[in-house]
C-alpha cells in the first residue's frame, strides 16, 4: 500500500527555453490555480495523505505562499531543497528520511493528468506491495519521453529515453509508483552521460528484477506534460476549455478534501479567506 508521495517540483524541465525560465513553472497558473495543484490533486485523489514537495534551492518561501503547510486540505505537506537538478531519481535519496519504511508515489511537478479513468487506476494501483509501476499512454512525439516497448500482457519488454526513432508510441508518464527499495537501489545508480541520475536506468533494474509492471492510463484518461512553454499554454487552454463548459473545477484540492471527509465546511470557510476574492474562491463558497 502507498501511502507516502514525493512531488518533485524543482526547475523548469529540459524542453523551457532559458527566456521562459526565470521562475520555477510548479508556482505559475496553469488557467486559474499554480501548476502545483495538478500533480497534488492526483495524489489526494488517490488518498495519499502524506506528502513531500521538493523544489529549488530558495524558493521554498514561494511555494509556501500559495500552499501553506496550514492550508487546511486534510494533509500533510512538507518540504525539502533540492540544490541541484541532478536527475529524477535523487527524489528519493533527498526524501529517504521521509519515504522511512514505507513504499512511494514519485509525481513529476509539471505533469497533469485528468479522466474518470485515471481515478479508478490510481485506487486500483496504490495498493502496489513491492516492485514498481509505470504509467502509460500514447503519444504522437515519443521522442520527447520515456518511451516503453510492451509485450503480451502489458509485459515491459524494453525502455529507452527519448529515443530518436521509435517504433513505440507508449510514453512512460511522469507517475511511478515503487516499493522501499528503491532508496537502496537509487544509491547505486550512476549518472548517465547527460551528468544525471536517470529514471529510466532506475526503472530498468525493476524491470531485470522482473519487479517492474506497467498499467495504461487509457483513453478515459489524459496526460500533458508542461515541458515545453507550447505545452503549458496548451494545457493551460483545456482546463479552461473543461472548467468552463462543465462548471466543474479540475484539481480543486478544498473540494477533493471534502469530498473524502478529510475537512469540514469551516476549514473550507478558511480556505475561502486564504484565497480572497477570486473565481477559485466563489467556486468553494458554491461548494458549501
Ligand atoms: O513527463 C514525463 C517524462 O518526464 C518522462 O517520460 C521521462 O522519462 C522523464 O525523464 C521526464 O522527462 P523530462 O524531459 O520531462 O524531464 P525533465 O528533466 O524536463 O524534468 C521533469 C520535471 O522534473 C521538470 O518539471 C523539472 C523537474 N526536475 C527535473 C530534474 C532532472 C527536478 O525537479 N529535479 C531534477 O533533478
Amino acid at each position: 500500500m502507498i501511502k507516502k508521495a514525493i512531488i518533485l517540483a524543482g526547475g523548469m524541465g529540459t524542453r523551457m527555453s532559458p527566456l521562459t525560465k526565470a521562475v520555477n513553472k510548479q508556482l505559475l497558473p496553469l488557467y486559474d490555480k499554480p501548476l502545483i495543484y495538478y500533480p497534488l490533486s492526483v495524489m489526494m485523489l488517490a488518498g495519499v495523505r502524506d506528502i513531500l514537495i521538493i523544489v529549488n534551492k530558495g524558493q521554498l518561501n514561494q511555494f509556501k505562499k500559495i500552499l501553506p503547510e496550514k492550508n487546511n486540505i486534510g494533509i500533510s505537506i512538507k518540504y525539502k531543497e533540492q540544490l541541484k537538478p541532478k536527475g529524477l531519481p535523487e527524489a528519493f535519496t533527498i526524501g529517504e528520511k521521509f519515504i522511512g519504511k514505507e513504499n512511494i508515489a514519485l509525481i513529476l511537478g509539471d505533469n497533469f493528468f485528468y479522466g474518470q479513468s485515471l481515478t479508478q487506476i490510481l485506487k486500483k494501483n496504490i495498493s502496489l506491495k513491492n516492485g514498481a509501476k509505470i504509467f502509460i499512454h500514447p503519444v504522437k512525439n515519443p521522442s520527447l519521453y520515456g518511451v516503453a516497448t510492451l509485450g503480451k500482457n502489458k509485459k515491459v519488454l524494453n525502455l529507452k529515453e527519448k529515443p530518436k526513432n521509435s517504433k513505440s508510441n507508449l510514453a512512460v508518464t511522469g507517475l511511478y509508483f515503487f516499493d522501499n527499495k528503491v532508496v537502496d537501489l537509487t544509491k547505486k545508480l550512476k549518472p548517465s552521460k547527460r551528468g544525471e541520475l536517470e529514471i529510466i536506468d532506475l526503472l530498468k533494474v525493476y524491470k531485470r528484477k522482473n519487479k517492474l509492471k506497467a498499467e495504461f492510463i487509457g483513453r478515459g484518461g489524459s496526460w500533458l506534460d508542461t515541458g515545453s512553454i507550447n505545452d503549458f499554454y496548451d494545457a493551460s487552454n483545456f482546463i479552461s476549455t473543461i472548467e468552463n463548459r462543465q462548471g466543474l473545477k479540475i484539481a480543486c484540492l478544498e473540494e477533493i478534501a471534502f469530498s473524502k471527509g478529510w475537512i469540514k465546511k469551516s476549514d473550507i470557510l478558511k480556505a475561502i479567506k486564504f484565497y480572497g476574492s477570486c473565481n477559485y474562491s466563489n467556486y468553494l463558497k458554491n461548494l458549501i
